[in-house]
This record gives C-alpha cells, sequence and structure tokens, in this order.
C-alpha cells in the first residue's frame, strides 16, 4: 500500500512563499483594476501611446435634430500643466441635443441598477452656462442625469453622485447642453461610489475581491517590461515607469506611453498600489528601473546614476518615512500617515548585460548601506538558464542579495520535466523569488500540470523564498500577452483555471514547510524519446541571408551528407534533410546581407508545433536561444547574448547526442542545453502547516485513480477538509458563459486515528486542511 507519513519535523519557513505580480499589461490598470470608467479623461491619449490614438480618442460628439457642435483639443491654459490637453467644446447650434459622449472601455460603461457613481470634472467658461451630465444607454436615452452650471472662466471642480435605475453594461457618459455656448472641459470621471474597501480613486470592487480571495502575501508591481522599456528621462511620455510620476494629486499626474501599446493615466499609482497592498493583506514589492533599458541598449552613465539610486531611497522613504522626512510627509498628505512596512524591493526586471550589472551594484550598496533591512531583489533575466541567468545569480551572491527573480513561461512539459530543478540547492545565500511564471495556457491541463510543479516549488521552501504566477489580470477586449490568470470586461470577472490552483494552494500556505516520507509509490514514468530526431530546417529570421558549406554527420553511424548552398531574401527556410540518430552533427557557414535578426535552425521537426529551435541573434537580435516547442508552446532550454552582424560570416555547428544539446558559434561553444523528457511521478505532494491547521496537497497528473494511505503525526483523529479539483477534461477551460466550469469542490472527513485511506481521482488536485 503506498503510504504518506506527514511528520511533525519543520523543514523551511514558508511566511511569504505565495503573493501576486500586477503588470499594467491587457490594461489591467487603466480599463481593470482601477475603478475609472472613462476611458481618455484627460483628452491626454497620443499617436505615441498608440498609432491609432489621438486626443478625442474614445470621445464622440452628440449632433441631433439639426445641432452643430465643434470640439477641439487646445493646451494654451490647462489646469495642469503636466496634463496640458483639455477640451473646448462649442455648441453652435442646440437641435434637440448638443454635446459629447465618453465610450468608456469595452462595450462601453457599465452601470449596475441602484448603484451610484461620483462624476466629477474640471470646467470652465467665459460666459455662464447649464450643462447636462447624463449616462445614457446606447439607443442615446438617458438613464441618469444631473446638472450644473458653469460661471467661471477660471478651472473650476464640479462634482455629484449619479444613481443608475437600471443595469446597462453599453452606456454612456454624456455632456451636453441646450444652450448655444462655448465651454472647456477636463479630467472628466466617473467612479463606482462602491469601490474596493471605498477607496477614493479606488479599485474595481469584483476585480479587486478575486485577486484578496487570493490572499496573497505579497504583491509585486507595476511590471514587468513596464518598467524597464523607456527613455531615461522622466520627463518624456515614452520615459521607463518613474515613481514619483505616479505620486500627488491625480490631475498632476502626467499621462504616460504605457510600453504594452496604450495610454497609462497613472491614476493607479505608487501611493494606490501601497494601500491596495494593505487592503489585501498583502506586502508591497515595488520593481525599479535600474537606470538601463535592455530592450533598446540604452543607459544611464555611471556617473549619473545618482537620481535613479535617489529614486530607490526616496521609494523607501515614501513608504516607511515619518512626517519628519520628505517623502514621508508626502505619503501623509495624501492621507496615510502610518507607514506602509516596505520590506522588499526590486531592482531591475529581467534586465540582461553588463550595463545592468554595472547599475545594479551602486543600487545595492546605497540601499543597504541607508536601508540595511530592506531585502534587495536582483534579476536572473527572461530564461530559466543560460549565460545570463547564471550572471544574474553570481552577481547576487556577490552582492549578497536577498533573492533572485527568475522568469518563465513554458511548455507544461518542461514543468514536468523540471519538478525537482530547485532539489539540491543550497539553503544558504540568496533565495528564488519565482517572480513570473506559467504555463502556456488556461486549459485545465495547464493549471493540473502547474499544480504539480507547484508542490515541487514548495518543497523547496528551504531555496525558495517567494512565488507568483504571470500575468495576472487581462481585459478580453485588450489582450497583449495570454495565458493570464483573471480575465474581465467591463462589468464581468472570471477566474481561469489556472487562478483556482493558485488559490486553492495560495488558501493553504501555512507559514512552515513539513517533512513528509512515502513509501509504496512506483517509479516516475518518463515519457518520449531518448533522441531527437526528425526534419533538419534552416531559416533566414526576417532577413537576408546566405548559407553554404552544409553538412549533417551521422555521428553514431559515421555517414556524412553535404547540401546546396541556400540564399534568401527577407526571409525564408528550407528543409535540408531529415534525420533519425542519436548522434550526429549539423554544421553550416551563414551570412546576413541585410536585414536587423539573424538565423534559425530548427532540428527534432516533427510538425510545425513539435520541434527545438536554435536561434542565432533572435529576439532583438540579441541572443543565441536553444528553445523546445511542443504542442505549439515552447520552453528556453538555454540562452547567450549574441548578435549577427551583415556581411559577416558565421560557422555554425549543433551537436546532438541522446538529449544532450550543445551549438557552437566559429567554434566556440554558445549553448549547453538538455531537452529533458517529461516524467510523471504517481502522486505529487507537499505538507505545510500554521498554527492551526496541517495542509496537505497532492497532485495526480495521471489518468488513473491512485489510492495512498495518509498518515499525520501529532494529531490524534483526523478533522479535515477537503478541497478538490477533479472531474474536468484535460481541456476544459473557464470563461463568461461558464466561469466555474474549472473549480474546486470542498467536503469534510473525519478518521478516529490519525491515519486515512484516500482515492485521488484520476487528474486531480486535492489539498487536506486537517485541523491541528
Ligand atoms: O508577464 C508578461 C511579461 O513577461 C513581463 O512584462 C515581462 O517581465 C516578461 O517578459
Amino acid at each position: 500500500m503506498n503510504k504518506i507519513t506527514v511528520t511533525t519535523n519543520k523543514k523551511a519557513s514558508m511566511s511569504d512563499f505565495y503573493g501576486i505580480f500586477f503588470e499594467d499589461i491587457n490594461h489591467a490598470a487603466d480599463g481593470g483594476l482601477y475603478g475609472e470608467m472613462i476611458r481618455n479623461r484627460a483628452f491626454e491619449f497620443s499617436p505615441m501611446d498608440n498609432p491609432s490614438y489621438q486626443a478625442l480618442t474614445a470621445w464622440k460628439r452628440i449632433e441631433e435634430g439639426g445641432a452643430s457642435v465643434s470640439s477641439f483639443v487646445s493646451n494654451k491654459s490647462p489646469f495642469s500643466k503636466r496634463n496640458p490637453n483639455y477640451l473646448i467644446l462649442e455648441i453652435n447650434k442646440a437641435g434637440t441635443r448638443a454635446g459629447i459622449k465618453n465610450l468608456g472601455y469595452n462595450s462601453g460603461i457599465a452601470v449596475k441598477e441602484d448603484e451610484s457613481y461620483n462624476f466629477s470634472c474640471y470646467a470652465k467658461s467665459d460666459k455662464p452656462c447649464e450643462i447636462t451630465v447624463s449616462i445614457d444607454n446606447a439607443y442615446g436615452e438617458v438613464i441618469t442625469e444631473k446638472s450644473l452650471n458653469i460661471t467661471s472662466n477660471e478651472w473650476t471642480e464640479y462634482s455629484f453622485t449619479l444613481t443608475s435605475p437600471v443595469d446597462d453594461f453599453s452606456a454612456v457618459l454624456a455632456v451636453t447642453s441646450k444652450q448655444e455656448c462655448k465651454f472647456c472641459l477636463d479630467f472628466v470621471s466617473l467612479f463606482p461610489v462602491k469601490t474596493y474597501k471605498n477607496r477614493k480613486n479606488g479599485m474595481r470592487n469584483d476585480i479587486a475581491e478575486m485577486l484578496a480571495d487570493l490572499k496573497p502575501k505579497f504583491m509585486r508591481f507595476p511590471g514587468g517590461c513596464l518598467i524597464h522599456d523607456g527613455t531615461l528621462n522622466s520627463d518624456d511620455r515614452n520615459s521607463m515607469y518613474r515613481w514619483k510620476n505616479t505620486i500627488g494629486a491625480v490631475t498632476d499626474r502626467p499621462s504616460r506611453r504605457n510600453n504594452w501599446r496604450y495610454n497609462q493615466s497613472l491614476g493607479l499609482g505608487h501611493f494606490e498600489y501601497f494601500q491596495f497592498c494593505e487592503d489585501i493583506g498583502a506586502k508591497p514589492l515595488p520593481v525599479l528601473p535600474a537606470g538601463y533599458n535592455p530592450h533598446m541598449e540604452q543607459a544611464v552613465p555611471l556617473d549619473e546614476m545618482q537620481e535613479w539610486i535617489d529614486d530607490a531611497l526616496d521609494l523607501i522613504e515614501f513608504a516607511n518615512g515619518t512626517a519628519d522626512t520628505k517623502w514621508g510627509k508626502i505619503r501623509c498628505d495624501m492621507g496615510h500617515a502610518e507607514p506602509f512596512n516596505l520590506e522588499y524591493l526590486a531592482v531591475g526586471n529581467e534586465e540582461v548585460g553588463q550595463g545592468f550589472w554595472d547599475r545594479y551594484d551602486l543600487f545595492h550598496k546605497a540601499i543597504k548601506e541607508k536601508y540595511p533591512q530592506i531585502k534587495i531583489i536582483n534579476s536572473a533575466g527572461p530564461f530559466p538558464q543560460g549565460g545570463e541567468f547564471e550572471r544574474g545569480w553570481n552577481n547576487a551572491k556577490k552582492n549578497g542579495s536577498d533573492l533572485v527573480d527568475e522568469h518563465y513561461y513554458t511548455s507544461p512539459e518542461w514543468m514536468l520535466a523540471n519538478c525537482h530543478r530547485y532539489d539540491n540547492m543550497p539553503s544558504d545565500g540568496p533565495k528564488v523569488f519565482l517572480g513570473e511564471y506559467a504555463s502556456w495556457g488556461n486549459t485545465y491541463y495547464n493549471a493540473l500540470i502547474e499544480a504539480a510543479y507547484m508542490t515541487g516549488l514548495e518543497n523547496n521552501a528551504h531555496a525558495i523564498g517567494l512565488v507568483c504566477y504571470a500575468p495576472l489580470l487581462c481585459n478580453v477586449d485588450y489582450i497583449n500577452w495570454q495565458p493570464d490568470m483573471i480575465w474581465f470586461d467591463n462589468h464581468r470577472v472570471y477566474g481561469s483555471a489556472n487562478y483556482y490552483v493558485q488559490k486553492m494552494f495560495m488558501n493553504c500556505t501555512g507559514n512552515n514547510l513539513l517533512d513528509v516520507k512515502h513509501n509504496g509509490f512506483d517509479k516516475p514514468i518518463t515519457l518520449g524519446s531518448d533522441k531527437i530526431s526528425g526534419n533538419i530546417e534552416i531559416e533566414a529570421d526576417r532577413c537576408s541571408a546566405e548559407f553554404y558549406d552544409i553538412k549533417i554527420t551521422d555521428i553514431a553511424t559515421g555517414n556524412v551528407k553535404t547540401y546546396e548552398n541556400l540564399s534568401f531574401s527577407n526571409g525564408g527556410k528550407a528543409v535540408i534533410d531529415s534525420i533519425d540518430s542519436n548522434h550526429y552533427k549539423v554544421e553550416f557557414t551563414a551570412k546576413r546581407t541585410a536585414g536587423d535578426k539573424g538565423f534559425r535552425l530548427f532540428f527534432g521537426k516533427s510538425d510545425n508545433k513539435n520541434l527545438i529551435q536554435w536561434f542565432i541573434g533572435g529576439w532583438q537580435n540579441q541572443d543565441t536561444e536553444v528553445n523546445a516547442q511542443v504542442n505549439g508552446r515552447g520552453s528556453c532550454l538555454d540562452h547567450n547574448i549574441f548578435s549577427v552582424m551583415t556581411g559577416q560570416e558565421y560557422k555554425l555547428c549543433l551537436e546532438v547526442n541522446g538529449r544532450n544539446i550543445t551549438t557552437y558559434i566559429n567554434g566556440k561553444t554558445a549553448n549547453t542545453a538538455i531537452d529533458k523528457q517529461p516524467v510523471m511521478e504517481e502522486l505529487y505532494y507537499t505538507a505545510s502547516s500554521d498554527d492551526n491547521n496541517i495542509y496537505i496537497k497532492a497532485v495526480n497528473v495521471r489518468d488513473t485513480e491512485i489510492t495512498s494511505e495518509i498518515c499525520v503525526e501529532g494529531v490524534n483523529g483526523i478533522n479535515a477538509n477537503v478541497t478538490e479539483l477533479s472531474g474536468n477534461s484535460l481541456d476544459d477551460i473557464n470563461d463568461f458563459d461558464n466561469p466555474k466550469k474549472v473549480s474546486p469542490k470542498t467536503s469534510a472527513l473525519t478518521a478516529v486515528s490519525n491515519t486515512f485511506e484516500y482515492t485521488f481521482p484520476p487528474q486531480s488536485v486535492t489539498i487536506f486542511t486537517v485541523q491541528k
């Protein structure tokens, strides 16, 4: 009989183990968690944010029954110099209805029956003018309205509350006048009165509740590539994310290009992030840019880094300082006298290259000197292994960083193959912060395999400090990246299958990992083949290139074949051959003749979705990467920095031995990788505890049920809740029509002794919460 014995031995602390990662991607902030319902409220949208934007994006004139309206955007005498645009609306002929309306996000502005909304705007007019503010349905019928008189030619704030008598998810906010008049408008805002915890300038309640339900121990924010993808001058519209632009009066926060190709109002700024963390009981974990943009390879000169280092020191003061400090006072003035208790600070997101390491060192030294208690997080780049990943870790060890931020998005099969990735990591030295990870997909299969992988994370809590899935939020009409944990539109929200696995694990973590003993389980099953066979193809990747001296050597048989030269203009690829061998070599010379990327060698290719690719000058022509695709889902197996130059010859060689892969560029090793095959254990399990409960998690990824005895040491009988996810097809997903198709059920379990027998259903995730 299989048996799991959960001992009382505490192996490692898990106090802050699971958190969330909020990045303003997929309209996660504006049009998402941030409660503002007006899109482009300050008329600041610009083609720099997105080529399709202009200052009146999301606004439309109302000209009914012979009305004639002119709308201009001016910046001559703005209310806020940092948001200079405002609307001048001239009603030339009042007709039956004249004015302008805001279309909101998604299908429009979503209002609910009997719920109230705070309207506000700034307005001025040379002559007194009465205007009406209404929420209209999609047919232009008024749902609710109020009027106001603009009486001053100085900017004046107007505000009131509108209550909707009906549900309507395609409404607009209309500003109309029956008079022929001319007035200026700015910062037109509509917020639900009921934001999360009723905060002013607060969060959309339903999305916030989904996040709070996860019970995250920390929240990483505001990105992601969002933080470092931009220019170095904080006054530029497309600057990197600079937190000082995001605090103080909302009207003085400059509108910015969001690197995910939209506009960010910064209405959800650092004060609101800290406040939200406090509201959901999560420790704040801000990420700062390091004055180095890895995408553009722009860097602040080393002797001009003080401004950036001050940003870090001042952020700590803003979060934790008393009212008699400069930045602490700003926080107090914004309405939060108590400190936000910042403990963690990350410098950089996925940065690679010497430029980053040189700058990280400066931050680390300055922060630790002034605030030795702050835990600093170093970056290990965007790949799970390779040269820059190693440099990240080495730099962290050299500096004594507290944690190292690892990111990877992989196939589920990679997760099954790498479940023991952290088993041999030492417990001293920097800890892993798994700051971004996910398997590619939102199906039940993805969630199930992530659950199995997460048992491996928990079992290595000696080496892993913090873990968060990514990305967190996605507005279904503005997708930049998928999969995502939580999906929403203007009035609905649902958790993906992955969300429910995260929630199960996050709600049942406890503070300490417990030692678990087992016996009787079968040996793991390794899937797949011990060799990499299939087609070999060469590609000119977004460039013109010539390939010659092409040769494949089957080292196992000694067979050598040579092939004709290839030449491509503006991209193109060709199949060279197919090989079925456990040891072979592919050699060729490549020369780019024009273009901005490099070459790609496909091998072990069985179809377009199952293959391994070696990128030479890949992504932004910065990489040599080996990447394995299973069913169209890629996983990086190794990465190093490498750029291809036009006109230069590269002697390229790939050697495949079993599942070991080595690449060479001009005779030098470029990548070494192992394409590990997925392994299915009979059961994945882990246990942890807090003062009240013992949590036992078990994941069965196989398609057969598994029975085991479970013995819980230290209790006399079993009084437990069983939360279980099972009975779904592997390709099941949640959506708006069926938001809980994949979600767990809870039942009670009791036993008179401390041992019970349990049959884990096929492809299931089970958590026992055993009362102590
Ligand atoms: O999570 C989406 C993106 O993935 C993040 O912005 C970046 O850090 C990573 O590459």
